[in-house]
């Protein structure tokens, strides 16, 4: 369920998603993978990556960033870029936010 209001766009209850695992959106035609951080907060990044379009979202975490599955480049949850390849482009970064159980993301 998406509903759009003022600026973001409300993808449905934070008690979706599970601690360590990721889940994609489709947020205004674009696929969102969103991360449940251990402190409650959420993380959004490009949902497929630049790589050779691997699922962001099937990646392992840490508190900083994910590893694509396919080939453990890892993605800064910060500002998207590769931390462990020089040629490898960004992921997009999105705002993410809890509010009132409900998972915020703005494109
Ligand atoms: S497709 Fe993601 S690291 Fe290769």
């Amino acid at each position: 369920m998406t509903a759009t209001d003022t600026g973001f766009t409300r993808v449905g209850p934070v008690t979706d998603l599970t601690v360590g695992e990721g889940r994609t959106y489709v947020v205004d035609g674009q696929q969102v993978a969103v991360f449940l951080m251990s402190d409650g907060s959420v993380r959004a990044l490009g949902a497929r990556c630049p790589h050779k379009g691997g699922p962001i979202a099937d990646g392992q975490t840490d508190t900083t960033k994910v590893m694509c599955p396919l080939h453990q480049y890892t993605f800064s949850f910060d500002d998207g870029r590769c931390t462990n390849g020089t040629d490898i482009d960004a992921l997009p970064v999105f705002q993410a936010k809890v509010h009132d159980g409900q998972i915020h993301i703005w494109t």
